[in-house]
């Protein structure tokens, strides 16, 4: 029965497992969706499709049309992760735009997800798995990187040739000031509803990319009186990362610099296999995976670790379906399995009981509750 003021509703989901752990992660997020719509009242609906290595395999290609059309036509994507070993010759040994990741990118431009939300939180339960001294880690972190996803030096023109007699290799870094816009207002929007400071991260000493980038900054800034803005060049934020971490709220940087500085603040969150991500248009249509990569060398082992796909299926009911309850039972549940000492081996410390993926998912859809 549906009482006043309750939704009940279905959500049409495209899951796309990928390569490596992807499916094994994607099987327990799906478990803990399942979970959360039989206690708040919703129904996951998933369309299952191909993407990356696998797709190669089945069809020749990364991505299809018609999983690009599947995903578009959906209300949102769950993707696990995509990619082999580079030693695998059948994904490698053909043109970059040919490989599993090609996948990724040419989804993420055909969606028009420009907009790539990671958050790193530190879990006081994870601090022993932090590799950053006590005194540096001092009350923890919790900052969201706001990455530009679908433009810069990733979707530039790029060539190799032989010029008199020297192979020389060009990829060109291009942002126009829409594209610099619109992801400021997001970075900013964002801002509004946490600690209200943005760190625009750039490398505006030398690129003019990044002296355009600030002046548009600076711009769509006069429009949050509210939020403190603070530029800060890339080399000196790689640094500011590892030495105090606490400073950030919302870093909002481009695509390369998003894409390392990115990786770099998963690894003190303690391990890479907790971090969330979210990529978005300019609606509320948004896929969902872990920053995470396909870890094939662990791949069909049940020991990977399914927390980062659950948490970016939480930031999906979010950001995509407006349903913050759900969400935060889902955090709620993540946050309690850890206090309880569960880990997966990526996280694991003394004490604490050792647990594979498809157990971790368990756990955590367990702990789901109103
Ligand atoms: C990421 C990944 C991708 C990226 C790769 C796989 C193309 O590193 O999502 O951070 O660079 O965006
Ligand atoms: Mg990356």
């Amino acid at each position: 029965m549906i009482r006043e003021g309750e939704r009940k509703m279905n959500y049409n989901i495209t899951t796309i497992p990928g390569d490596g752990i992807g499916p094994e992660i994607v099987r327990e997020a799906c478990k803990v969706m399942d979970k959360v719509g039989v206690v708040f009242g919703h129904h996951f609906q998933y369309t299952e499709v191909l993407m990356g290595g696998c797709s190669i395999d089945a069809y020749g290609v990364p991505l299809t049309e018609e999983t690009l059309e599947t995903a578009r036509k959906s209300d949102s994507v769950l993707l696990g992760a995509v990619g082999g070993n580079v030693g695998n010759s059948r994904w490698y040994d053909v043109a970059p735009n040919l490989r599993p990741e090609a996948g990724l990118l040419a989804i993420r431009k055909g969606l028009n997800l420009f907009a790539n939300i990671r958050p790193a939180y530190l879990y006081k339960e994870l601090a022993e798995a932090c590799p950053l001294k006590k005194e540096i880690i001092g009350d923890g972190f919790d900052m969201v990187i706001m990455r530009e996803l679908t433009g810069g030096l990733y979707f530039g023109e790029r060539h190799t040739e032989e010029v008199d007699g020297v192979m020389t290799a060009v990829d060109t870094l291009t942002y126009n000031e829409n594209e610099i816009r619109r992801i400021a207002v997001k970075a900013f929007d964002i801002a509004m509803k946490r600690r209200k400071s943005v760190i625009s991260v750039d490398k505006a000493n030398v690129l003019d990319s990044s002296r355009l980038w600030r002046k548009v900054v600076e711009e769509v800034a006069k429009d949050y009186p509210e939020v403190t803005l603070t530029h800060m060049l890339v080399d000196n934020c790689a640094m500011q990362l590892v030495m105090n971490p606490g400073q950030f709220d919302v870093i909002l940087t481009e695509n390369m610099f998003g894409d390392i500085l990115s990786d770099e603040a998963s690894m003190i969150t303690g391990s890479i296999g907790m971090l969330s991500s979210a990529s978005m248009n300019e609606s509320k249509f948004g896929l969902y995976e872990p920053s995470h990569g396909s870890a094939p060398d662990i791949a069909g082992k049940d020991i990977a670790n399914p927390i980062a796909t659950i948490l970016s299926a939480a930031m999906m009911l979010r950001y995509s379906f407006d349903l913050d309850a759900e969400a935060n039972a889902i955090e709620a549940a993540v946050q309690q399995v850890l206090t309880e000492g569960y880990r997966t081996g990526d996280i694991y410390s003394e004490g604490c009981e050792k647990v594979g993926c498809s157990r971790m998912g368990d756990l955590i859809a367990e702990r789901i509750t109103k």
